[in-house]
């Protein structure tokens, strides 16, 4: 199997430096919660929210009723943009996303899509409060509540991100923690628009970095991308469920794996774009295990290591960057060692089936939790 590193330990309870708050409900330590500049925000986990496994549903993305022309998104003489590269990710200002109109959120999606990562600057998006984001993100599809990781005490809809200021080395044993992802790839519907916003940060550092899988699709020559055609991908959420159990934290839905085509289309623009990625793929299920090591590695090693298909997200405060989950893969930059709290978090809209082909867009399917020798429900 092609290597598995998957450690966020941002994300997941510590048993190490989080404490018990009460029977069952486990949050962050009493003097970080002192200090924090946005408590609300805080990760908390409960040990008694238990969510059964994620159904089918049919998606239809918002893009899709979008005006090509933007007219409630980029409103001329009031909103600038800038792009960050040529063919991925823009920044952009004079516009409140939290004051979009239901066709402004229609157009915000399809723009995300067409740009892969979409900047907005000056937001008040975050000082709204955790359950403002949670009735914003819904017009984007059904939020995904995620498995192991702490949300806000009000809102578990919401995936926080969270480093303590007295963090320990996280480089002790690694050379570096970049890790090049599709959030929760693992669920048999993945999330396509998505906020991630930082609602205290360090001074300089945790950038975080976008690779464009279409680009990095289109870059392959016509004789490989025929020989991808078919092909698809197991993609795990087992380890992290053990990892945030070796932690001491939750398991909220037990964890899943599913298969999903290693060239998937995206239902608003018709892009291909590859869909493998080296925190949640594990197997290309056609390929025997040499073979697929192989092939995975070199398409980590095309869309990780190409920076000329790159763009890199500086956060300012009142940041919010919205990424097409579909289109990008992404990587946190935990590049700082100073005593400096990061406290982020993400609104998850969950979007269609992936699919090679768009005829095959919204077949129902049954997504089962993972049965097998790697995960034990109980322990
Ligand atoms: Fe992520």
């Amino acid at each position: 199997m092609a290597p598995v590193r998957y450690t966020n330990p941002n994300t997941v309870y510590s048993r190490i430096q989080d404490e018990d708050e009460e029977e069952g409900f486990l949050t962050v330590a009493k003097e970080h919660r002192a200090t924090s500049k946005a408590p609300e925000y805080l990760p908390t986990w409960n040990r008694k929210e238990k969510y059964e496994p994620l159904k089918f549903y049919e998606h239809k993305d918002p893009g899709l009723k979008a005006d090509p022309a933007l007219p409630n998104l980029l409103k001329k003489g009031v909103v600038t943009t800038k792009n960050i590269t040529p063919k991925l990710g823009t920044e952009v200002r004079g516009i409140q996303i939290s004051e979009l109109t239901e066709e402004g959120k229609n157009e915000l999606a399809l723009y995300v899509a067409q740009r892969g990562l979409v900047v907005f600057r000056d937001q008040d998006l975050a000082s709204k409060g955790p359950e403002f984001s949670v009735e914003f993100g819904k017009h984007f599809g059904p939020l995904h509540i995620h498995p192991t990781s702490g949300a806000p005490r009000t809102s578990p809809e919401l995936h926080v991100v969270y480093r303590r200021a007295d963090a320990k080395n996280l480089f002790e044993n690694r050379n570096n923690l970049v890790g090049f992802h599709s959030d929760v790839s693992y669920e048999l519907q993945p999330p396509g628009t998505t906020f991630f916003t930082v609602v205290e940060g360090p001074e300089a550092g945790g950038d975080t970095l976008f690779a464009d899988t279409v680009e990095a699709y289109n870059r392959l020559s016509p004789a490989f991308q025929k020989r991808l055609e078919g092909l698809h991908a197991l993609h795990s959420g087992v380890e992290q469920a053990n990892f945030s159990k070796r932690n001491g934290g939750v398991v909220k839905r037990e964890p899943v794996q599913n298969i999903h085509p290693v060239v998937r289309t995206h239902p608003v623009t018709g892009q291909k774009a590859l869909y493998v990625n080296s925190g949640f793929t594990r197997k290309i299920v056609e390929l025997k295990e040499e073979e697929s090591d192989y092939l995975l590695n070199f398409l980590y090693n095309h869309i990780n290591n190409s920076h000329d298909l790159q763009a890199r997200a500086r956060w300012e405060p009142n940041t919010v960057a919205v990424w097409d989950n579909r289109r990008v893969n992404h990587s946190a930059v935990l590049d700082w060692d100073t005593a400096e709290t990061r406290l982020a978090y993400r609104i998850t809209p969950t979007a269609e089936r992936p699919v090679y082909d768009l005829k095959d867009l919204n077949t129902p399917a049954e997504s089962k939790p993972y049965e097998g020798p790697d995960y034990k429900k109980e322990d």
